[in-house]
C-alpha cells in the first residue's frame, strides 16, 4: 500500500489519507509486512527514536521472534528512500481469541504529528476487528508520557492500582522495577 505523506508540522488526523488527492508533491510512504531482514533496522532504529533514559536497553523488549511469528499482523512504513518511517508490531492473542494485542510501535521523530501512528493503530485495529476481536490491549512505561498521550488520543482506556504522578499503573507489572500503565479499546 502506497500513500502521500505530508511535509512541515502537525496536519491533522486524517492528512495522509486526505493528501492521495492533493496536486502538489508529497513524500510517498510505503507499508508493508516486515520480514526477519527488517529485524536489525527496526532494533538499531529503537534507542533513537525513543529517547528515553532506558531506551539503550529496550531493543531486547523486541527479539526476533516477534518478526518470524507476527509478521502478518505487524506493519512496516517506508517512506520514498526505502529508510524505516515506522513501523508497529501486533498479533492477535492465542490465549484470549476476541483480543488484538499491539506490543510496540514506533514513528521517525521527523515523521511524527503527521498522523502516521493514528493510521499504523487503524489499520491494526482494522485487521484485528476483520478477525473477529472486540478488543485492542497495549502497555507503556509509567515514564513514557508521550506514548500515555497517543494512547489517550486514540480511544484507550488506562489500567493501573497505583498513582504514578496522576498516571494508573502496576507496580513491578514486567518484572522488578518495570512499571507499566496498560491500555484497552473496545473494537
Ligand atoms: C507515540 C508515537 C508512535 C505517536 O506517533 P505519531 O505519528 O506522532 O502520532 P500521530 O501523529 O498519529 O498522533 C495521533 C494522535 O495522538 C496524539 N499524540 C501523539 N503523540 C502525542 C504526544 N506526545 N503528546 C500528546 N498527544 C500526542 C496526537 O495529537 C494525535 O491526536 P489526534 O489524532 O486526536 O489529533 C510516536 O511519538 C513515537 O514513535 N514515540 C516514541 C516511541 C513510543 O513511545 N512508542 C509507544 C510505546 S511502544
Amino acid at each position: 500500500m502506497q500513500l502521500r505523506g505530508t511535509t512541515g508540522a502537525r496536519r491533522g488526523r486524517d492528512s495522509l489519507v486526505d493528501m492521495t488527492t492533493s496536486t502538489f508533491a508529497a513524500p510517498v510512504l510505503n507499508f508493508r509486512r516486515p520480514t526477519v531482514a527488517d529485524h536489525l533496522g527496526i532494533t538499531t532504529s529503537i534507542p533513537g527514536w525513543w529517547g528515553t533514559p532506558n531506551s539503550a536497553t529496550l531493543p531486547l523488549l523486541l527479539p526476533r521472534l516477534f518478526l518470524q511469528h507476527f509478521a502478518d499482523t505487524s506493519t512496516i512504513v517506508e517512506d520514498e528512500g526505502g529508510e524505516l518511517a515506522g513501523f508497529l508490531i501486533g498479533f492477535r492473542s492465542q490465549s484470549q481469541p476476541e483480543t488484538g494485542y499491539i506490543h510496540f510501535v514506533g514513528v521517525r521523530p521527523d515523521q511524527r504529528g503527521t498522523g502516521l501512528g493514528r493510521m499504523l493503530y487503524e489499520k491494526f485495529f482494522a485487521e484485528m476487528r476483520a478477525l473477529g476481536c472486540t478488543r485492542v490491549d497495549a502497555a507503556t512505561s509509567v515514564l513514557n508520557t508521550g506514548s500515555q498521550e497517543f494512547h489517550r488520543a486514540m480511544g484507550f482506556a488506562f489500567e493501573g492500582d497505583t498513582d504514578f504522578n496522576g498516571v494508573p499503573g502496576w507496580v513491578d507489572y514486567d518484572g522488578p522495577e518495570q512499571h507499566r500503565v496498560s491500555f484497552s479499546r473496545a473494537l
